[in-house]
């Protein structure tokens, strides 16, 4: 049976947060492990130019999201884990398909009219082009499943309209591919806000716990968890958000449901439902700060490592292009 050619990508932006670990990162271990899967992971490098960044933080927090990888329990072995601009046929897909996408389709994304508004200063083409360049990734691998989050979904739409576009013309030359979204359940909240998403980007440090946070600094953000006055551990989303989002963490570590975790916490004070939850996380973070700090110590290995991935991913992705450039008449030796 053919195997399923599952994509994802993360931008090195910040480092990911407990919401991505439990919601994402969970769910990539487990993919990894099903022999029917084939699973690509990139480092979406290329994408993080869109917004103006210093060289040593682009540079930087590429490695460490390398790192992070890798920490989590993702296996080079499994699968292909690789940088993206280590892959020359992304941007040369990427020209190809810009042709046959329409600059009001673009202007129109949800993304692109956030962000142009958020840097107002830089609304570069980069920006506007970057759903081509996701659509690039994705189609270079036959790709059938790509998990995103909504906000990612109308780009996935995009690409798909793109490749089916293309497909109209020339005849069958990409893999349509398809969302696989993340199951429900183990969306986190922020800690200072839990009517609002834990995010990457929160201005607010105190709401979210990063992945390679010290226990110390876990401890303290717990304790400060926003909940209410009722002092009553119950699991109600509307109307108690606080106190459910540390019982939906909790419940998300211990691999149970969120109303298992609220029984087993039933009578408890606040202060120590927090401690409880904080302890639970660190203690699930403590290997991945570990071997965080191992792997980046040892540089050489982890770009020794993205070198591996890049051969394994261009080899597949040249395939791609030079069906795609010879659908379109380029000369292809
Ligand atoms: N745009 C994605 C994000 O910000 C990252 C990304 C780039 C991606 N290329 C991709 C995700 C291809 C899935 C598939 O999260």
């Amino acid at each position: 049976m053919e195997k399923k050619v599952i994509y994802s990508a993360v931008q090195p932006t910040s480092q990911l947060t407990l919401g991505n670990y439990l919601g994402a990162v969970n769910n990539w271990l487990k993919i990894q492990d099903d022999e029917q899967n084939d699973c690509i992971f990139a480092v979406a490098d290329l994408h993080s130019l869109t917004i103006r960044r210093a060289p040593e933080e682009v540079e930087s927090r590429t490695l460490s999201l390398l790192a992070q990888f890798l920490a989590f329990g993702l296996d080079e072995k499994k699968n292909v884990i690789y940088v993206q601009s280590h892959v020359a046929a992304h941007t040369r897909l990427a020209w190809i398909l810009n042709c046959y996408t329409y600059v009001g389709e673009m202007a129109r994304m949800t993304q692109f009219k956030d962000k142009s508004a958020k840097h107002a200063d830089n609304v570069n083409m980069g920006l506007m082009d970057y759903p081509v360049l996701m659509a690039a990734d994705i189609l270079l691998y036959d790709t059938n499943l790509v998990p995103v989050g909504v906000d990612q979904l109308q780009h996935l739409e995009i690409t798909r309209d793109i490749a089916i576009r293309f497909n109209n013309i020339y005849g069958e030359t990409f893999k349509v591919p398809e969302a696989l979204l993340g199951r429900a359940g183990a969306k986190i909240m922020s800690l200072s806000d839990p009517l609002a998403k834990m995010s990457k980007s929160d201005p607010n440090p105190m709401g979210r716990i990063n992945v390679l946070d010290s226990e110390a600094d876990i401890v303290k953000k717990f304790k400060r968890a926003v909940t209410d006055s009722e002092a009553v551990i119950a699991y109600d989303p509307e109307k108690k958000p606080g106190v459910s989002n540390l019982l939906t963490i909790l419940a998300a570590v211990e691999g149970v449901t969120p109303e298992q975790a609220a029984a087993e916490c039933e009578g408890m004070m606040y202060g120590h439902l927090k401690l409880r939850v904080a302890d639970a996380v660190a203690a699930m973070l403590k290997p991945v700060r570990e071997n965080y700090a191992a792997l980046m110590g040892d540089k050489a290995y982890l770009l020794d490592m993205a070198r591996r991935g890049a051969e394994k991913a261009a080899a597949r992705a040249d395939k791609t292009l030079a069906r795609a450039s010879k659908a379109v008449g380029l000369l292809v030796d």
